[in-house]
């Protein structure tokens, strides 16, 4: 009973955990803590679960060496996996531990199921052989699933496998080893997959629960008898079309829309851990998946605001008409571009009062945010002031930018979000584009025609002059063209980010 009390406190204060250490990564200055005091709450439920849970009949958990066989293995890969992952992966090992997740959700209701099958197979024969009505009926009936308990499971069992098939599929197209794949009808075939998933869980539901849940110990034991393994058959089909909804659900969406879907996906994981924690009383589990849940709705929400981009249309659509994401891209006739050498880049910025600097995907790709901060600590030496200014969608994944100049020690104070940086561009003299294009495209507000017209953008071309830095003239991930790139105030600096850094760094200080 002592126990008991103590793991419901532990339960507790591991929720509280994952209550603050969310709270604390809304910050980057406090996410690296705050990712440790949630994992820290997440170790004390384990452990607690472990060496205190009891059943409803006193009994402890067993199979220690397989748990811990487990945890260690699990311990070890997840540790040497992160360790290893470079910043530009991290979509896919999100991806792929959160596939893991969905998996454990259905895991969960495959193993209840069977369990509750089983039972109720067992009491039927039970009852046959005794041939004695009052007994049989209470056999029968004191065994029934609840209809509650059967939705939960059902519930764990559709959300889980159709998170871990889908999180597999965006793993594999975000690593490149699985291509963008559709065929004309798709959504159709999709829409009837999810259908007969549906109709079959609910008529499992109904049946099962009926089964054992009539007056007459007769009929009872005769649907039973008669279902034989159908249910388990038929579940397991609801787990097979489960599985095929969540391949095919992914298949189509274009890579780069991958981390939306990720974020999706992942709140579907938060709801069948959930699901878990209903089925087993468990509140820790129950908080930590809808916390994940509403997170992961949250973060798909304001992705999409971010893009302008309704849920639909990153699911079912793609960037702009003919336009690819991550592809080719119409290119018309924009006119010409001027370039700058690395020299009048060097001296227009050593001479500027605020320079701001926009690092967009590219940077990322570059791996060139060291060398950012050694501009930066070098302009603010001569004593310019340097900015950042962070578009909420620059790069691949939220916050990508943040976390990559955090990396390299770019102070937080640095950092301005859109609005705030929007605001500084009218007093900036030089405007630095690293590696960044949809995300500075004026045609989001100028132009109804383009796929990305209504996605907020950082006005840059607010600024005195704006050095935009990439390899080509190559279109950004929405694949179409940029106005920006022609205006007369701009100038293009080609070439690799680092490298392009780099050689301005050895400029500068040659001045
Ligand atoms: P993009 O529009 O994709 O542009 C990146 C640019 O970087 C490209 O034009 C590319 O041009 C250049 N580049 C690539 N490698 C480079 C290198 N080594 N050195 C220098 N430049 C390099 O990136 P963005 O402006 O950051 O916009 C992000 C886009 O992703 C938005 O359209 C957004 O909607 C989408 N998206 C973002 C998210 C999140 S949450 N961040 C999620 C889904 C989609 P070159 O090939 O000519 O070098």
């Amino acid at each position: 009973m002592l126990d008991i009390n103590i793991l419901s406190l532990i339960y507790l204060i591991a929720s509280v955990t994952f209550i603050v250490g969310l709270k604390m990564l809304s910050h980057p200055a406090s996410a690296r803590k705050g990712n440790l005091v949630a994992a820290f709450g997440m170790g004390l439920a384990i452990v607690g679960t472990i060496f205190l849970y009891r059943d409803d009949e006193g009994n402890k958990l067993h199979n220690y060496a397989w748990i811990f066989g487990g945890l260690l293995v699990g311990g070890i890969i997840g540790t040497l996996s992160a360790k290893k992952i470079k910043m530009t992966a991290m979509p896919e090992m999100v991806s792929l531990f959160n596939g893991m997740g969905g998996a454990c959700a259905a895991l969960i209701s495959m193993i209840e199921f069977q369990h509750f099958a089983n039972h109720n197979y067992v009491e039927a024969t039970i009852a046959q052989s005794y041939e004695a009505g009052a007994v049989v009926e209470e056999a029968v009936l004191s065994r029934g699933v609840p209809i509650e308990t059967l939705l939960t499971i059902f519930a764990g069992l559709v959300i889980g496998t159709v998170s871990f098939a889908g999180s597999m599929i965006a793993w594999g197209k975000l690593n490149g080893k699985i291509k963008d794949f559709s065929f004309k009808g798709q959504h159709i075939v999709n829409l009837l997959l999810l259908t007969l998933t549906l109709a079959l869980s609910a008529y499992l539901i109904v049946v099962v629960a009926t089964a054992v849940d009539r007056p007459d110990p007769e009929s009872d034991v005769q649907i039973v008898k008669e279902l034989g393994s159908t249910p388990l058959l038929l579940f397991y089909a609801t787990f097979g079309l489960a599985l095929v909804y969540g391949i095919f659900f992914v298949m189509p969406i274009g890579g780069a829309d991958m981390p939306v879907v990720i974020s999706l996906l992942n709140s579907f994981t938060g709801v069948a851990a959930a699901c878990g924690g209903f089925l087993y009383n468990n509140n820790v589990m129950l908080t930590g998946g809808i916390l994940v849940g509403a997170a992961g709705t949250l973060l798909t929400i304001l992705m999409c605001k971010a893009m302008n981009r309704s849920l639909k249309n990153v699911l079912i659509g793609s960037f702009g008409g003919g336009a690819k994401p991550g592809g080719g891209g119409s290119n018309k006739d924009q006119g010409t571009y001027k370039e700058v050498t690395l020299s009048d880049a060097a001296v227009l910025m050593s001479y500027a009062n605020k320079v701001m600097i926009v690092p967009g995907y590219g940077l990322a790709v570059a791996q060139a945010q060291h060398a950012c901060h050694e501009l930066e600590k070098l302009l603010e030496s001569k004593g310019v002031t340097v900015k950042y200014a962070i578009h909420p969608v620059a790069g691949r994944m939220p916050g990508h930018m943040n976390v990559l100049l955090a990396e390299a020690d770019v102070s937080y104070d640095k950092l301005e979000e859109m609005e705030q940086a929007n605001e500084e561009f009218p007093t900036t003299d030089v405007v630095l584009i690293l590696g960044a294009n949809d995300v500075v495209n004026p045609a989001a507000k100028t132009d109804p025609s383009s796929p990305i017209y209504g996605m907020p953008i950082l006005d840059v071309e607010l600024a005195k002059n704006v050095i935009v830095n990439k390899r080509s003239m190559k279109p950004g991930y929405a694949g179409i063209e940029n106005d920006l790139f022609f205006q007369p105030k701009t100038s293009m600096l080609f070439g690799d980010a680092k490298k392009v850094l780099q050689d301005l760094i050895g400029e500068i200080k040659n001045l």
